[in-house]
């Protein structure tokens, strides 16, 4: 037996009348009915509010990592909002340059970025490219002869440390495909290519040092190393990546941008680090605004084992719980303040039995067939991780504010499935 699900876990504008869900005043249900399900659905006001707080933590700039959730709608709303994109594939740089957003506004990461994506962002002029390997350097050197620019570049390092957990790790992370390993000497090595080479100008350094993480304390003591091996060098910029964690189930507590930008600084301040310190922050932005509405199409029970609740989506609109083994709390909109009294298990449509959305979920019992259920929380990684598994199409996406839903991303059609085939 579980009680309501703890309001906290739906976006800042949710509210619950009559039992019944809304989010920026527009009932959950109504708008299952009007735009079919799978849907995700995002408070507006939510992602300006979280892009506002993160531009307000970071004063030295901050850039949105558009793998989290990326569509016109979402680029132009962070750019608005006073953000930089983050792009780590061509693909995600043209969907921001498409949407209206400088180049000069998009960082460039990868740790594999081919010869057309670094002409194509050189090219259109991105803000800064974050070098991951000497095989970059040299495209970089032969772009630099084919066209005359200088990139802008931070170089990203792997400092050896991840803020994964609550515990400060501290082995075995030099063990990665991304940057230029510290205790190596590989960074140094990357430094000194940086200032050799006339295809780039050094601008700083970069490190991403773990993700979903909700100790402050990780953050201050990881940091704490970067900053030591940013100090040897004269850099205008220090970018410490992402990772602020999100609460996905009742259990969990998040820190808020502003401790998270605070202690950043403070840990950077006290290194003695002069340059301008950035973020790049994904899932704390988008994960909390968006939910997820499936309808439930078959329930079975097996007594004394389990209820299995079946909805019209699954692994193919969040791989999360399957590849990450990822906790969700779920609740049905039309009941929202209800107690939930059955334990279930939230599986989607897909042919396998690993198909899971939701392991341990709890819904009030009087669940049936044709009712609108909701995940919370799935905002990031999500639509953007979403597949054509077994030829589903991929959901839409609508924004919520002040009474009105607006379509930012319209439901594939069928005909889209067989749209890049070719038939002799
Ligand atoms: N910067 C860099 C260089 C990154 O690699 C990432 C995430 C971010 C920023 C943003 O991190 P965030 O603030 O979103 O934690 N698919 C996984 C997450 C992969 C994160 C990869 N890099 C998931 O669903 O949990």
């Amino acid at each position: 037996m579980a009680g309501p699900l703890p309001l906290r876990l739906l976006p800042d504008s949710a509210s619950v009348t009559d039992g019944r869900a809304s989010i920026g005043g527009v009932d959950l249900v109504d708008l299952a009915a009007e735009y079919g399900t799978p849907l995700f659905v995002y408070d507006e006001a939510q992602l300006r509010s979280r892009c506002r707080d993160a531009v307000a933590a970071f004063p030295g700039g901050v850039s949105y990592a558009t793998k989290a959730f990326l569509c016109t709608a979402m680029a132009r709303l962070a750019h608005e909002e006073g953000m930089l994109l983050d792009v780590a594939t061509e693909g995600e740089l043209f969907v921001a340059l498409n949407a209206g957003v400088p180049a000069d506004r998009c960082i460039f990461h990868g740790n594999n970025k081919s010869m057309a994506e670094l002409r194509y962002a050189l090219a259109e002029g991105v803000r800064h490219i974050m070098v991951d390997s000497f095989d970059e350097f040299d495209r970089l050197d032969m772009l630099h002869t084919e066209l005359g620019l200088v990139a802008d570049v931070l170089i990203r390092i792997t400092p050896g440390v991840e803020a994964h957990t609550h515990e400060f790790i501290s082995t075995g992370q030099d063990d990665s495909k991304f940057g230029f390993t510290v205790s190596t000497g590989l960074a140094h090595q990357a430094i000194e290519r940086a200032h050799a080479s006339p295809a780039c100008r050094l601008v700083g350094i970069h490190a991403h040092i773990g993700s979903q993480v909700f100790s402050i304390d990780a953050f201050e003591q990881a940091v704490a190393v970067i900053a030591d091996f940013a100090n040897q060098y004269e850099v205008e910029e220090l970018s410490v990546g992402g990772g602020l964690g999100v609460a996905y189930v009742a259990s969990e507590e998040a820190p808020t941008f502003a401790s998270w930008g605070a202690s950043v600084q403070k840990a950077c301040a006290d290194a003695g680090v002069t340059a301008l310190i950035t973020a790049e922050p994904g899932r704390s932005i988008v994960a909390a605004a968006g939910v997820t509405l499936y309808e439930v199409g078959t329930i079975k029970t097996l007594e004394g084992i389990r209820t299995y609740v079946a909805v019209d989506g699954g692994m193919s609109d969040n791989p999360r719980p399957v590849l990450y083994g990822s906790g969700y709390e779920t609740f049905l909109p039309r009941a929202a303040d209800a107690p939930r009294e059955l334990e279930v298990r939230v599986v989607g449509k897909h042919c396998e039995s690993g198909d899971l959305l939701v392991r341990e979920g709890w819904v009030p019992d009087d669940i049936v067939i044709g009712d609108i259920l909701a995940t919370p929380v799935t905002g990031a990684y999500g639509h953007t991780m979403a597949s054509n598994y077994n030829k589903v199409t991929r959901p839409a996406v609508v924004f919520v504010s002040d009474g009105e839903s607006r379509l930012v991303v319209r439901r594939e059609s069928l005909d889209d499935l067989v749209r890049n085939d070719i038939v002799d």
